[in-house]
């Protein structure tokens, strides 16, 4: 784990809301999952020290635009430093659609979120999730993980039915043993 994960970590627990960073094949599973190859603007939410960063960038089409947008200051910077031609904002998932908006980037196809959802309450869950549905193209993919184990407890419930009542289409991956823990991909269509 490295030394900037383990930081924000202690300092933020219920903001990074995991225990390890993913793993370059979860990174690659949400990656294939994501049809970023056709995508002409991509948005990452939450990179924390760019588990999924760097695996978004080599697949980008020639000319797609990449935005990060995330919280931790710390981790805002030190995405920035390691991907210092990529687009990181640091701010809110929560205003999703006035970052998109202020820095004139277009309306994105694709959205792969690292966020722990599972530390987020109720309103904060719908809230991103409305953000992200409101900012994705028609037909436009949000891709997200879940651990698995903890997606059969009540608020791993709760999460994948918001996902079902504001996507038209959620569907999930096989596991990825690989992971630690292992989890998989919730993928929805706009
Ligand atoms: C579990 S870490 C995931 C990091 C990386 N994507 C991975 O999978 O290893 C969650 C990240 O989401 C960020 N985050 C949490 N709440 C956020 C929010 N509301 N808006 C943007 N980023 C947020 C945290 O600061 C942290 O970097």
């Amino acid at each position: 784990m490295s030394f900037g994960f383990f930081k924000a970590l202690i300092q933020a627990p219920t903001t990074v809301g995991a225990i390890w960073p993913s793993s370059p094949w979860l990174a690659k599973a949400m990656v294939s999952t994501s049809s970023i190859q056709s995508a002409l603007s991509v948005v990452e939410l939450g990179p924390g020290t760019g588990a999924f960063t760097g695996h978004i960038l080599e697949s980008l089409a020639p000319g797609a635009q990449f935005t990060a947008i995330e919280k931790s200051p710390d981790l805002a910077r030190s995405v920035s430093r390691k991907f210092p031609n990529a687009k990181i904002i640091e701010g809110c998932a929560t205003d999703l659609q006035n970052h998109l908006d202020s820095e004139n980037i277009p309306r994105p196809s694709a959205i792969l979120s690292g966020l722990p959802w599972a530390v987020f309450d109720q309103t904060l869950q719908c809230s991103i999730l409305d953000q992200i549905h409101g900012a994705l193209v028609e037909g436009g993919i949000f891709t997200t993980f879940a651990y698995y184990g903890p997606h059969r407890l009540r608020s791993g419930r709760r999460f994948r039915a918001n996902l079902e009542r504001i996507f038209k289409d959620v569907q999930r991956t096989p596991v990825v043993m690989q992971n630690f823990p292992p989890a998989f991909i919730y993928y929805c269509r706009r």
